[in-house]
C-alpha cells in the first residue's frame, strides 16, 4: 500500500476522539430540518470541560436555525452568520433570510446577520468565547472560516467532520497552523473540536 493510500484509509482514524462526560439536552430546541441533531446533546460537555466562556458565540451557517437555536442555551449573545441562500451541498437553494428571522424571534439572544462570511472577517475583530462552523463544506472555505474563527475565539466547532473529507482536512490543518487542541466527535456527521488551552488560561 503506498503512503498516499495509507493516509486517505486512516483519514477518519487520526484526530483524537472526543469522548463526552455525559449527554444533557439543552432546555430550548427548534423544530427544524438539520443533519446537526443530536450534537446539542455535547455542547454543555465542551463548555464544562474546556472551561470557556459563555458570553458571546458565533455561528457561520445557520440555515433554518437549529444550531444556533442550541447555542442560544448556553450563551449570552449567539451571532449567526449566512447567506440565507443555501450552497452547492444544501437541499435548499431559496433565499429565506426573513422567514428564519421570524422563526427565530422568540430566541431574543440570536442576532441573525445576512452575510457571506468572506466579507464579515475583515470586519469583525472581536473576541468570541465559542464559534461553530457549518458553511459550504469545501477545504478553501472552511479553511479560510475556520481560521478566522480559531483566532478570534476559545474553541472552534465544525460540522461534517465525517462526511466530508475536505472538512476534516481543512480542520486538521488549522489545528496544525495554529497549534491548538484538536478533538473529533464521530457521531451525527462529525464535530471537529478546536480549543485554544492558552486564550482561555487568559480569560481565566
Ligand atoms: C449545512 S447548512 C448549515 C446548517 C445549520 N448549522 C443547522 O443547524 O442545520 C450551511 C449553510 O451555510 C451557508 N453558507 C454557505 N456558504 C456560505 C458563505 N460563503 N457565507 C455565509 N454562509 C454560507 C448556506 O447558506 C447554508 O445555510
Amino acid at each position: 500500500m503506498g503512503l498516499r493510500t495509507y493516509i486517505r484509509e486512516h483519514f477518519l482514524e487520526d484526530i483524537r476522539p472526543y469522548k463526552p462526560a455525559s449527554l444533557t439536552q439543552p432546555a430550548q430546541l427548534l423544530d427544524a430540518v438539520s443533519a446537526w441533531k443530536g450534537l446539542e446533546m455535547i455542547i454543555g460537555d465542551i463548555i464544562t470541560r474546556f472551561g470557556i466562556g459563555r458570553e458571546k458565540c458565533i455561528e457561520f451557517g445557520v440555515e433554518f436555525g437549529y444550531s444556533a437555536v442550541v447555542f442560544s442555551n448556553f450563551f449570552e449573545r449567539v451571532t449567526g452568520v449566512d447567506t440565507f441562500e443555501g450552497d452547492i451541498h444544501t437541499n435548499n437553494k431559496q433565499e429565506h433570510f426573513q422567514q428564519t428571522r421570524e422563526r427565530l424571534k422568540p430566541y431574543g439572544n440570536i442576532h441573525l446577520v445576512k452575510s457571506d462570511y468572506r466579507d464579515w472577517i475583515v470586519r469583525d475583530n472581536q473576541r468570541y468565547n465559542f464559534a461553530h462552523v457549518d458553511i459550504v463544506h469545501n477545504y478553501k472555505e472552511t479553511y479560510e472560516c475556520g481560521l478566522w474563527a480559531a483566532r478570534h475565539s476559545e474553541c472552534v466547532v465544525f460540522h461534517d467532520t465525517e462526511s466530508f473529507p475536505e472538512v476534516r482536512k481543512a480542520v486538521k490543518d488549522i489545528a496544525r497552523a495554529t497549534g491548538q487542541q484538536l478533538f473529533n466527535y464521530p457521531h451525527h456527521y462529525g464535530l471537529g473540536i478546536l480549543v485554544d488551552t492558552k486564550s482561555i488560561a487568559k480569560r481565566k
